[in-house]
């Protein structure tokens, strides 16, 4: 399968499983590590509101739950018309996992409907002086 259909169809298949009674709107993440493994996740809300939690953090979870580090390749797929790029904190979530290059699909149910790299989408993002790679644990 073509490598940006799968993670499409990744998402769609857990789309209907986001919780968001609140702003109805539904997003699923399809994150796909660098060694082809694919982790989903959808968003989360509460009726605290700002306890919810967005998709792309329920995948990278996922994702490092799973043992995995780095990230190859991203679908958010998300209600309505537009383009659901991921929100600020999101960008520098990602950003703790993923390459300059790496690339952010967008779309909804019926496809893709754009691609961003990480660099367009947080140009110097934050990061501290440590691999993530290194297995550190104090
Ligand atoms: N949301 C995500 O899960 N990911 C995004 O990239 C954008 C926004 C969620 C948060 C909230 O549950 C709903 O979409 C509306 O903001």
């Amino acid at each position: 399968m073509d490598p940006l259909e799968e993670l499409w169809s990744a998402a769609l298949a857990v789309f209907d499983r986001a919780y968001a009674p609140y702003s109805r709107f539904k997003v699923a993440a399809a994150v796909r590590s660098v060694s082809g493994a694919v982790f989903v996740g959808v968003n989360v809300e509460n009726a605290a509101y700002p306890v919810g939690t967005c998709a792309e953090a329920g995948a990278i979870a996922a994702m490092i739950t799973a043992g995995e580090r780095s990230i190859d390749a991203i679908f958010i797929l998300g209600d309505g018309a537009g383009h659901t790029t991921p929100c600020g904190a999101c960008r520098q979530r990602l950003h703790e996992f993923s390459a300059p290059e790496t690339l952010v699909h967008v779309g909804g149910p019926e496809g893709h409907r754009a691609t961003y790299t990480m660099a367009e989408l947080l140009p110097h993002g934050f990061a501290l002086d440590r691999p993530r790679d290194a297995d550190e644990q104090d």
